[in-house]
């Protein structure tokens, strides 16, 4: 059964984009190894993305480096939207509500991750009892402002247990 997976790269204080959606700050933290994000990459199954993320900023645009994982991702993709658009996608499967794309990216990622991204996407899954792992890569900077890796005001204590083994800020969900 597929796992679901909130993964990101944020800021030290916890922001995943700047102010606007604003990515830019992220290329140059994108060059270099990351043996932790290769081997997530040939986990990944599925992806869950919130339309935010979908439409937003990507500072590889337009280059052999964009979307999903610096472009190297090309399996199914299930974005959540009230907001469908009016021509199908051959390539994006839009969802309307969270339990049934859940539920599809489950069944196409089969034994592998649904990789979630997007702060609020990730909010509602944790949540809802949903989110099973959480990876964050961690960048020099500060952002001061902006989306926040997890922005649930009000919000309950969640537990994390680190994932034996791994080095990267990687931890399972208590439930
Ligand atoms: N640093 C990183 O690694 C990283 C990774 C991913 C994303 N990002 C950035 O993070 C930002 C996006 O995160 P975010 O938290 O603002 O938004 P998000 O989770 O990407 O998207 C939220 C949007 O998804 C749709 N949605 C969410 N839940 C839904 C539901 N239950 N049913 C139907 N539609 C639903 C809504 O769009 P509609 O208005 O269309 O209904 C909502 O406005 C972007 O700036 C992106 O570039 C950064």
């Amino acid at each position: 059964m597929a796992k679901l997976l909130y993964s990101a790269t944020a800021s030290l204080d916890g922001y995943i984009a700047g102010p606007g959606g604003d990515m830019s700050w992220l290329t140059e933290h994108l060059a270099g190894d990351n043996p932790t994000a290769d081997r997530l990459l040939a986990d990944v199954g599925a992806i869950l993305a919130g339309n935010r993320t979908f439409g937003g900023d990507d500072p590889n645009r337009g280059t052999e480096s964009e979307g999903a994982f610096g472009g190297q991702y090309h399996g199914p993709v299930f974005v959540l939207t009230h907001r469908p658009p009016d021509e199908p996608s051959a390539d994006v499967t839009f969802v309307g509500d969270l339990d049934s794309a859940v539920a599809q990216a489950k069944e196409a990622a089969g034994e592998k991750y649904v990789n979630i991204l997007g702060a609020d996407v990730a909010k509602q899954c944790l949540r809802a009892g949903l989110l099973d792992e959480i990876l964050i890569f961690f960048a020099p900077v500060l952002l001061g402002d902006g989306v926040r890796m997890f922005d649930d005001p009000g919000g309950e204590q969640v537990r994390l247990a680190p994932i034996p083994g791994e080095t990267a800020h990687w931890y399972t969900v208590v439930r």
